[in-house]
């Protein structure tokens, strides 16, 4: 059961993003393989959900799979892209039950055609829910985002459709794959490290950043509960000066 008890539910993030790290830690403390950690995050992203939905926030994102993680050997992507399949096949009755919606970023083209159908397919069935907005960043990356983004404005140039003089922020984030959603106000990175590793690089530009030292599969509602009262206590300034400074 979620509670909300003891949180200020006004001045709430109205979109929180999340860098879920640790997961192979988390089992090689526990003497098991790597994949186990994976597995045992999707519980805590399951928690997660539950907890950013009953709470009110309207945006979650979260770094399912970056670019990056190509590198990573053959046995836990092909394990990676099974929990993918797996979570959507098993929550997604329960997140369109929540009236979640759900969103995919980042570059489809390359990831195994079945997760890609069923991907595509969780976006369709849910695709009208008014519930949070839950959007799973998947082979996405910050710099791979901006470079399409420029070409894409590039070809409208060449087109003829736009002067280079016309593009301006609006005319750039509209083409990134987060087109309509609000920036994040707060990327949250479990597993203590102090980096934002190519994650939503032009969308995090003022987001607050906070870190914490639960590794991921542990994280559960009171580490989200303690992470939003962080970010309460934070000012934001936005490259200005506080009132009353
Ligand atoms: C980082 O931990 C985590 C990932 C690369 C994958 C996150 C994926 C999940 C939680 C699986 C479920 C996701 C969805 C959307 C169903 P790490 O392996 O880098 O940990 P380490 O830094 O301790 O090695």
């Amino acid at each position: 059961m979620s509670s909300t008890e003891g949180l200020d539910l006004s001045g709430l993030p109205q979109h929180v993003a999340i860098i879920m790290d640790g997961n192979g830690r988390w089992a090689q403390k526990r003497g098991l393989p790597r994949t186990m950690g994976h597995r045992a995050g999707m519980d805590a992203l399951r928690a997660t959900v539950k907890a950013l939905d009953a709470m009110g926030i309207k945006y979650m994102t979260v770094y399912a799979f970056s670019t990056e993680n190509w590198k990573r050997p053959e046995e836990e992507v092909g394990m990676l892209m099974s929990l993918i399949r797996e979570y959507i096949y098993k929550e997604l009755m329960a997140l369109h039950r929540q009236k979640v919606r759900i969103s995919v970023i980042g570059d489809s083209a390359q990831l195994p055609e079945d997760v890609r159908k069923k991907m595509d397919d969780a976006v369709a069935k849910t695709k009208d829910n008014p519930g949070m907005r839950f959007c799973i960043a998947l082979n996405y990356g910050g710099r791979e985002e901006i470079v399409r983004a420029a070409r894409s404005l590039a070809e409208r140039v060449q087109a003829g459709e736009l002067l280079p003089r016309e593009i301006e922020r609006e005319e750039f984030a509209a083409c990134l794959y987060t087109a309509g959603m609000p920036d994040p106000d707060l990327i949250i990175r479990t597993s203590g490290e102090m980096r934002v590793s190519n994650f939503l690089l032009w969308q995090g530009a003022y987001a607050e950043l906070v870190v914490t030292d639960c590794l991921w599969p542990d994280f559960r509602e009171e580490h989200v509960h303690k992470a939003i009262k962080e970010f309460q206590m934070r000012q934001r300034r936005f490259g200005g000066i506080s009132e009353g400074s």
